[in-house]
Parts: structure tokens; sequence; C-alpha cells
């Protein structure tokens, strides 16, 4: 099955809203010739509609960098998936490192979240990776399994189709270093079987592997060349459309 790359950009905690639209709007002309790539930036929640708005009929999409898994209630400064779905985005991205480091999230909360997110028609990206000392311990793909069987355990093959992973090493995220391609390529091997164990070789055969960590337009095409490489999710250097769109141009 061939699967269509998908490069994400995470906009993080940066840009205000009028910042959001403009840096999309220039990545939607930018972007327009593109074909055979899917592209998608996730702006903050503030921003989200406005710039969902702001790029409809184009070939950028967006996404949310987090949601709660309640529909709604009293639960103070939380979005759901159905607001966010509201407002125009089509994908969610779930258990970023940075979620986990910061904000105490777990796989216990990331499992409530894809399942939330599939119920609210998004398409999840479930984060995962190691850190650095996990990393040295030789726990790398202890960590990854449990992130991904826990992390999945609510839900069935027919509610995972539409499934993105991003395999982000916390060690590379930021910090200028790239996992080398033999690290990407065992990681990115390793996950499409477990997604065939845990679920079934159709369903790992669909589901996008992404890499994450310092994506830049410069290692691009390495990353990308590899087999079970399926797009990437860009922190820093998706920040700025002319930067961006060269990575988004992997291939070119
Ligand atoms: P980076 O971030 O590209 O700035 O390393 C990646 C991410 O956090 O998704």
């Amino acid at each position: 099955m061939s699967r269509i790359p998908l490069i994400a950009g995470n906009w993080k905690m940066y840009k205000t809203g009028p910042e959001a639209v403009e840096t999309g709007a220039h990545l939607a002309s930018l972007s327009s010739d593109v074909s055979d790539v899917e592209i998608m930036i996730a702006p903050t929640h503030l921003s989200l509609a406005l710039v969902s708005h702001a790029l409809k009929g184009t070939r950028v999409k967006t996404g949310a960098q987090n949601l709660f898994h309640e529909d709604e209630g009293a639960f103070t400064g939380e979005v759901s998936a159905k607001m966010i779905k509201s407002a125009g985005a089509e994908y969610a991205i779930i258990g970023h490192s940075e979620r986990r480091q910061y904000f105490q999230e777990t796989d216990q909360s990331v499992c409530k979240k894809v399942q939330a997110a599939v119920a609210g028609g998004l398409k999840p990206i479930l984060c995962i990776g190691e850190t650095e000392t996990q990393r040295d311990q030789g726990k790398t793909f202890f960590i990854l399994d449990k992130q991904v069987s826990d992390g999945l355990k609510a839900s069935g093959p027919g509610d995972l189709e539409d499934l993105v992973l991003a395999y982000e090493p916390v060690w590379a995220i930021g910090t200028g270093r790239t996992a080398s391609v033999e690290q990407v390529e065992e990681v990115h091997r390793h996950l499409r079987s477990k997604i065939s164990t845990l679920f079934s070789n159709e369903l790992a055969d669909r589901t996008r592997i992404l890499y994450g960590g310092s994506v830049k337009p410069d290692n691009v095409s390495d990353l990308m060349s590899i087999e079970d490489v399926d797009g990437a999710l860009v922190g820093g250097a998706s920040l700025d459309a002319d930067q961006f769109i060269k990575i988004i141009n992997f291939n070119k």
C-alpha cells in the first residue's frame, strides 16, 4: 500500500492569531502546486479557528496540539475534540513529549485522548519517544512498545484507520540533534511490526509513521528516504513558511 507522506508543523506556543494567519497564508501560497504530500499545521487552540478559516480550500490542513477527552463540562481551561473539529481542524497531536514532561500526561490520559479524538472525527497523531537516559539504558524499545500499546489500549483496529504515529526521540526535540538514519530505520520498522502484532498487517500497512526531532531542510531527504518513514513532525523549522516549504518539497 502506498502511504501519502504527511509533513506536519507543530507551532507549539508561538504566534498570535494575526501572525499565525499570516504565516499560514504565506505557506498556502508557497504550496499551491504541491502534490502527493499532505501538509498540516497545528497552531495554538486560540488561533486554530482563524487559521483553519483562512486556509479553507488551500493545500494546508490544520490540527490541534492537544485536546481533553471529555465532550464538554466543567473542565476549566480545556478544549474538546468536538470543539476542535468545529474549528475546522482535521488532526490532533496527542501525547507530545512536552505534554508528558510539563503537564503530567501519562499513557493512560493519552489513551483517553486518542479515543476522544477518534470519536470526535479527528485523526490522531500519537507521539512517542524515549529520553536520552532510556536510550542509554537500552530501554528504547521497551518504552516505545509501552507507549504504543497503552496509548492504543482502548481502541480497536476499526477506530485506528486514520492513525498516525510520530516517533520523536526526546533528546532530538529542539536540540539540533537528529537520530541517525540507522536509529530511525530500526525504530520505524519495529513500530510497524508492533502495530501489526497488536492489530493487523493491514492496519500496520496503512499507518503513517512520522519522524520528529530537529527535522530541517538539509536533513529531511535523508530521513524521508528511509523505507518506513512516512513524513515528519516539525517544530522550530515549521514556524517560517520559507523554511517549511523546503521540508515539504523534500523530493524536489
Ligand atoms: P523540533 O520539534 O523540530 O523543533 O525539534 C519537533 C516537535 O516537537 O514536534
